[in-house]
């Protein structure tokens, strides 16, 4: 079999991990692998290179994505749709693994209604697809974050003030609650909880008072209501983009403004996105790779392997596009647990 891969989306720690998982798992078959470019963009304008083991063997301790990404949305326009099926024809492809989130699947899964034989492998350091317990990149983001936060806990403690890490998570705060639990922040504000003011002051204020000093971590999703810099436009698949919010640095002003306790944001955004894969990343990553093969030799097509509990599994596109996957009630109830 010709077998092709790529990656969409936003990238994340994990990625390289899984293409060498595709590339080893095919070569034990005795498949070929091409590698398509940029995402979606790689297929609806052929771009293209073959893989083999020795162009994958260290790609497990490396960050990114080496075939590039992109958010192309390749069905967007009808002549784009028949670009996609003829590079298809062009390279003969028997199978496809798209490895991305709920965008990459979902034009994935369009492809394979249109008849193609393809599988899915998630990922995104949102955890946000549904059916998958956990996605990989989210160790690895949530890891970033966590350093991140001590070490503001220590300039904040030097000097006495209030901190706001903002962190990414387009509209689950998987990143924040790991963050905020893991880094002992003395609130966290997630965008699956309504926005609530007066118990961000009450904790700050309850945190200084206790130690002389008050962590908050902010999800870029929060909604904090209108207010100036949020029109930060939309992607190809429609999905607002985040970058003029601010979140963060607003609640810092907010905190600032009505407390009087000095206070300052980091917003560590892409710096998340980077670096080497965690150990579970790693195998994670590796494992849904290595699935994502067995299913097209098991002629499980329109299959996406997910991690359900210990195992990881094949289920069927719809199954894994259902509604993102957000924070649930009893993590938010464990999180406010440690509030200050
Ligand atoms: O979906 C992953 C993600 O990292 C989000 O958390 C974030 O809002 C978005 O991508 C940022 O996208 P971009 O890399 O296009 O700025």
């Amino acid at each position: 079999m010709r077998i092709g891969v790529l990656t969409g989306g936003g990238d994340c720690p994990g990625l390289n991990a899984a293409i060498r998982a595709v590339v080893y798992r095919a070569a034990r078959h005795g498949h070929d692998v091409i590698g398509f470019l940029d995402g979606w963009k790689g297929v609806r304008d052929d771009m293209a290179r073959s893989l083999a083991p020795p162009d994958v063997a260290d790609a497990i301790l490396r960050g990114g994505t080496m075939l590039g990404s992109s958010r192309t949305n390749p069905f967007a326009k009808p002549e784009d749709a028949e670009r996609v099926l003829a590079t298809l024809d062009r390279h003969r492809i028997d199978a496809l693994v798209a490895i991305g989130g709920d965008d990459t699947l979902s034009a994935a899964r369009e492809l394979s209604r249109r008849g193609r034989k393809v599988v899915g492998v998630p990922k995104t350091m949102d955890n946000d697809v549904a059916a998958t317990d956990w996605t990989f990149g989210f160790d690895s983001a949530s890891s970033v974050a966590v350093d991140a936060l001590e070490r503001l806990r220590d300039t904040a403690a030097s000097h006495h003030r209030a901190v706001v890490l903002e962190v990414m998570g387009r509209h689950a705060g998987w990143v924040a609650l790991a963050t905020g639990l893991a880094g002992g922040a003395d609130y966290t504000l997630l965008p699956e909880q309504p926005y609530d003011e007066a118990a961000l002051l009450q904790h700050v204020r309850a945190g200084v008072k206790r130690k002389g000093f008050a962590l908050v971590v902010v999800s870029e999703g929060v909604d904090l209501g209108p207010r100036k810099g949020s029109a930060g436009g939309k992607d190809e698949f429609g999905h607002e983009l985040l970058k003029e919010r601010e979140a963060g640095p607003e609640v810092a002003r907010r905190i600032e403004a009505a407390t009087g306790i000095e206070s300052r944001s980091a917003v560590i955004g892409h710096i998340q996105r980077g670096g080497s894969p965690t150990l579970f990343d790693r195998i994670l990553a590796t494992r849904m790779g290595a699935t994502a093969v067995d299913l097209i030799e098991a002629g499980r097509f329109g299959e996406v392997a997910v991690l359900r509990g210990a195992e990881v599994i094949g289920v069927p596109f719809d199954e894994a596009l259902r509604e993102p996957k957000v924070v649930g009630p009893g993590w938010i109830d464990l999180l406010h647990t440690f509030d200050a």
